[in-house]
């Protein structure tokens, strides 16, 4: 798949350097023809020599060298390219390509390139969540970079939490559905989705959930991203990796997913693929509650604020122009479907049986109907990675005749 691709990868300062080696050799093997640039930091952890070794190019360094103008121009170089990977993405060099700085010759090369460009991140937790990083990855994604990563888990430096570089199978992944993208139909377009299950607590250790995956709706997410859309994928808490390309908001409860989707807007479209509780207990504790004499407590539930249908009440201009809700159903699916497209005010409502025996929820296949306003497509059963890409081939169709 990756045979006579060119892949210009870019290695900036990180200990995540280490996993670029094996990235290129997992290219090389792939058939990909593989050039680097090493930053100065990126040189601090891998070398020059190592580097060229396993790619079997020249190796590029931070610094001009009119011996590298005079055979391959940085123009050239940046051109010359299917692809440029960032990887590691340092938050001093994604700060820089969100600023458009041209100061070393990786940064340089970025500005001057008009190829797709795909970023791994990695850095401290803290680096990671800090507004300026958050800031500079909405930028940059905004303006079509796609990003794989990072992920949770222990860092080098003894903490935890979000930074770890995507591992080089994942990185792979992400440049082979970037390489592979024909057209980008949703280029310029914003898709706004939501996934997972929400939290809605009972005490400070307890909580109300159900069985969504979030398979689902990263699987739209990936498709939408995939296509060329900038997408926010709010999502509760589920294990799955965050989809390429797509800048995630984590949130628990339903009332977060609200304010995280209107702060996510304007949009042009909205997917809501989330499996929000109707329901949040009134009262939470403030402590642990504890088995009385009573017996067990009864637990007053108020009704949580309807997503799918405030996205597809807003004012015209709020309003994304394309509103996908979800239907999970568990009989007379088609009916109760139909029931919930008119009630929501949705444009398109796509229609599933989560029955137990239907294995939809946690499952990784799915089997939908697409109901719109002027009729209904029934879908055979297929992976959900499937029905994320039919989905957004549809909404790519959809708002190119509109
Ligand atoms: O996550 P997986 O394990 O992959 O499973 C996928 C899925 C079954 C969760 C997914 O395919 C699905 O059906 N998602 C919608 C789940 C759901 O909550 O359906 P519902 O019929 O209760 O709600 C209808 C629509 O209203 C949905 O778009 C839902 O996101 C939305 N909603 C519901 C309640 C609420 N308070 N706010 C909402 O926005």
């Amino acid at each position: 798949m990756l045979d006579g691709k060119r892949i210009l990868l870019i290695i900036s300062g990180g200990i995540a350097a280490y996993k670029s080696l094996e990235l290129i050799r997992r290219l090389r093997e792939r058939g990909a023809r593989v050039r680097c640039v090493l930053t100065e930091g990126g040189s601090q952890f891998v070398t020059p020599l190592s580097v060229g070794a396993l790619s079997g190019e020249k190796v590029y360094g931070a610094l001009w060298s009119l011996t590298d103008e005079a055979e391959m121009g940085h123009i050239q170089l940046s051109r010359d390219a299917d692809l440029l990977v960032v990887a590691p993405a340092s938050a001093n060099l994604l700060a820089r390509m969100a600023a458009g700085m041209s100061d070393d010759l990786a940064s340089t090369v970025l500005l001057a390139t008009d190829k797709p460009v795909l970023v791994a991140p990695a850095m401290n937790v803290r680096m990671w969540l800090h507004p300026a990083t958050v800031d500079n990855m909405a930028l940059l994604r905004r303006r079509g970079v796609l990003s794989v990563g990072p992920n949770d888990g222990d860092m080098a430096c003894g903490e935890y939490g979000p930074g770890r570089m995507a591992e080089p199978h994942e990185i792979l992944a992400a440049i082979e559905s970037a390489l592979a993208l024909p057209e980008r139909p949703l280029a310029g377009r914003r898709a706004l989705v939501t996934s997972g299950p929400t939290h809605e607590p009972i005490d400070p250790v307890r909580y109300i959930a159900n069985r969504s995956s979030g398979k689902q709706g990263h699987a739209v997410a990936a498709a939408l991203a995939a296509l060329g859309a900038s997408v926010t994928l709010v999502t509760g808490p589920t294990a799955e990796p965050d989809p390429a390309g797509a800048a995630v908001v984590r949130i628990e409860t339903a009332r977060q997913m609200l304010d995280a989707c209107l702060a996510a807007l304007p949009a042009d479209i909205a997917v809501c693929a989330a499996a929000v509780a109707d329901w949040r207990v009134a009262a939470e504790a403030g402590q642990k509650m504890k088995k009385g004499a009573g017996g067990p407590p009864a637990l007053a539930l108020a009704e949580n604020p309807d997503i799918l249908r405030t996205l597809s009440a807003l004012e015209p201009g709020r309003r994304p122009r394309l509103v996908v809700g979800f239907a999970a159903e568990t009989e007379s699916v088609l009916r109760h479907a139909a029931d919930k497209l008119a009630r929501k005010g949705c444009d398109w409502i796509v229609a599933n049986d989560v029955s137990p025996a239907a294995g939809t929820f946690g499952g990784d296949r799915n089997t939908v109907h697409l109901l719109r306003r002027d009729g209904a497509e029934d879908w055979p059963p297929l992976p959900k990675a499937e029905v994320g890409r039919r989905l957004a081939a549809a909404i790519a169709a959809h708002l190119k005749d509109a």
